[in-house]
């Protein structure tokens, strides 16, 4: 499924590939002195991975304070917590100060951001002129279930926002693994959901849910636009 691709060690919660890591790597374009933003960091792994490669500062924002706890251990056990923070905070508000961080990046998250707009604007605003954004994420042509409104393109949302957009491909043989992916959870689903304690069920049901919205995806993108 991910073969040579599958980013072992860093516990990712993403569909995150180790050709992604080497992009946003080189396309964040941090020195030693800069800070990187990692906005919907889950475990941290991601951002720690990059920022490190950069030996770069990290701060890494989450909705989910279990996953915060669990990336600061991470750091910790990394040798890298004098160089990362995590903290809660959101798409909308990341709690960061204007202009405040070099590079942006976000792996798989901003489909959760209730408002796209307000999330590229929020971006626009902690990152410094001529700071990167680099993101992966998804262009729907429907409307998920169970997820917050999506757009087709978020390129004109990024213009808007005050970005220059530099990139926007497609990333290799995206839904072929998804697809995999879910297909071999299914098969599972009865193992998977004792091991996590879920019902089964239920869990069947999220699955299939999750097929009927790869269907709506039209593509998984990787992003990098420029602060202006
Ligand atoms: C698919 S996981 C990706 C986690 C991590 N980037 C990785 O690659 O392992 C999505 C993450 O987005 C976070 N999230 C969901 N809604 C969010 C929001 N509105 N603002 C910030 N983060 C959010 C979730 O808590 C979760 O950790």
């Amino acid at each position: 499924m991910f073969g040579d691709e599958y980013p072992a060690g860093l516990d990712v919660y993403s569909y995150v590939t180790k050709t992604d890591l080497r992009r946003f790597t080189a396309e964040t374009q941090a020195s030693p002195s800069d800070r990187i933003a990692d906005i919907g960091c889950g475990r941290g792994g991601p951002g720690l991975w990059v920022s490190a490669q950069r030996n770069s500062s990290l701060i890494g924002i989450d909705i989910a304070e279990t996953a915060l706890e669990s990336a600061r251990q991470r750091a910790e056990t990394l040798g890298r917590a004098d160089r990362a923070e995590f903290r809660l905070g959101s798409f909308a508000e990341t709690g960061l100060p204007a202009a405040s961080v070099q590079a942006v990046m976000s792996v798989d998250a901003l489909l959760f951001a209730p408002d796209k707009a307000a999330a590229c604007a929020e971006l626009a605003r902690i990152l410094v002129p001529g700071g990167r954004l680099v993101a992966t994420t998804w262009d729907f042509h429907g409307q998920p279930v169970n997820r917050p409104p999506q757009v087709s393109d978020h390129r004109p949302l990024l213009e808007a926002a005050g970005f220059t957009v530099l990139a926007y491909d497609e990333t290799e043989a995206w839904r072929e693994r998804q697809l995999r992916i879910n297909e071999l959870m299914l098969q599972e689903v009865d193992a998977l959901a004792a091991e996590s304690g879920e019902d089964p069920v239920e869990s069947a049901a999220h699955l299939k849910q999750q097929r009927i919205n790869q269907d709506l995806m039209t593509r998984r993108v990787l992003m990098v636009a420029e602060r202006r």
